[in-house]
């Protein structure tokens, strides 16, 4: 099969379409014939080793092929498998042991969920990372009469959190660039602000909850934009203030405006329930870009360099 294997550290001319074996599944795992794998932002960390927890991590994980938001159909049963059935088309999130980049996947059974009929395979492949974190951060804190702001809104979750908020009732302000300006509003931001002309921590206005994708901000600073009650959410970032999130996390944690990092559950326990908003219209993925996995390399140093504006999904 056709894979694109990643070798040390770069800008990715350290991305090769290579041939390997194709991998069988062992007792209680599956393979699929991958039909879509949506690129996240960690996949560019691990080829580029940036920031710094992308590299620790990669250290950890010794894989070479990345991608780990997978859509297939089954193509083998493992030893012990039932629960599947062979040609059902399954969605995973294989963070760990990614292997989306390629033509065939293997993980275990227990991961993979089927797709319904009316979630499209691009469509699946946009979710389990992205509809993740933005499902774990509004879950229980977007409401009505709630103010929420998300800063790097334009990204691969942020208008899945911004659709998910407004769609609880909040009302949602949201920061990127310009250019994503409109991805914003039509996820539902009833105020957006471009972070290259506007500082959103020195803004007048106070919210309930600061969901924050790309994290910059000294963390005392941004807890001034609180009302008291509120939380200030931060995902990820540079590595010193990934280190700070999770220290304020201890020092805020009996005060009036929390900060708190928040730690993306994986599996599949959130994926069937972001199928079934899919489904019924209450999520809709921005997908930026489909390509081919002979043209996946540029496409993933495009996403790098800020040039896809919504999700990259690769259909080998
Ligand atoms: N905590 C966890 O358990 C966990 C798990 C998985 C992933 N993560 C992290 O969560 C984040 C996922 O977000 P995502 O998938 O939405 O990433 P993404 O697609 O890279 O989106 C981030 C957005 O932030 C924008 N941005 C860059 N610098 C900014 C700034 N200074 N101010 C405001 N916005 C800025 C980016 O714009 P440009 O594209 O123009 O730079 C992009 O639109 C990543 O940082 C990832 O590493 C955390």
């Amino acid at each position: 099969m056709r894979a694109l294997v990643c070798t040390g550290y770069g800008n990715g001319e350290n991305l090769t379409l290579a041939s390997r074996p194709t991998p069988e599944p062992g007792a209680g795992e599956v393979r699929v014939r991958v039909l879509a794998c949506g690129a996240n932002a960690s996949d560019w960390e691990f080829v580029t080793g940036t920031p710094l927890y992308g590299r620790i991590s990669r250290w950890f994980l010794r894989k070479d092929v990345f991608g780990s938001d997978v859509l297939g159909e089954v193509a083998a049963l493992g030893p012990g498998c039932g629960r599947l059935r062979l040609g059902q088309r399954v969605l995973a999130d294989t963070f760990g042991t990614f292997g989306g980049y390629a033509e065939h996947c293997v993980a275990k059974e227990a991961l993979w969920v089927p797709v319904p009929d009316g979630v499209s395979d691009v469509f699946a492949a946009a979710l389990p990372q992205s509809g993740t974190i933005a499902l774990s951060a509004m879950k229980g804190r977007a409401g009505p009469g709630k103010r929420v702001l998300v800063n790097g809104g334009g990204g691969g979750s942020g208008p899945l959190a911004i659709q998910l908020a407004a769609a609880a009732g909040a009302e949602v302000w949201a920061v990127d660039t310009a250019a994503k300006a409109d991805v914003m509003h039509e996820a539902g931001a009833v105020r957006v602000l471009d972070f290259e002309r506007e500082d959103f921590a020195a803004l007048e206005e106070r919210f309930d909850l600061i969901l924050d994708l790309y994290g910059t901000r000294p963390i005392a600073r941004v807890r001034r934009r609180l009302n008291p009650g509120g939380e200030y959410l931060f995902v990820g970032g540079p590595m010193g203030r990934v280190l700070a999130a999770a220290a304020a996390m201890l020092w805020t944690r009996f005060t009036t405006r929390r900060a708190s990092l928040l730690m993306v559950p994986q599996g599949p326990d959130a994926l069937a329930e972001l199928m079934e908003m899919v489904l019924d219209g209450r999520l809709r993925p921005v997908v930026g870009e489909v390509t081919s996995l002979d043209c996946a390399r540029q496409a993933l140093i495009d996403m790098g360099a800020r040039r896809i504006a919504g999700k990259l999904v690769i259909v080998p």
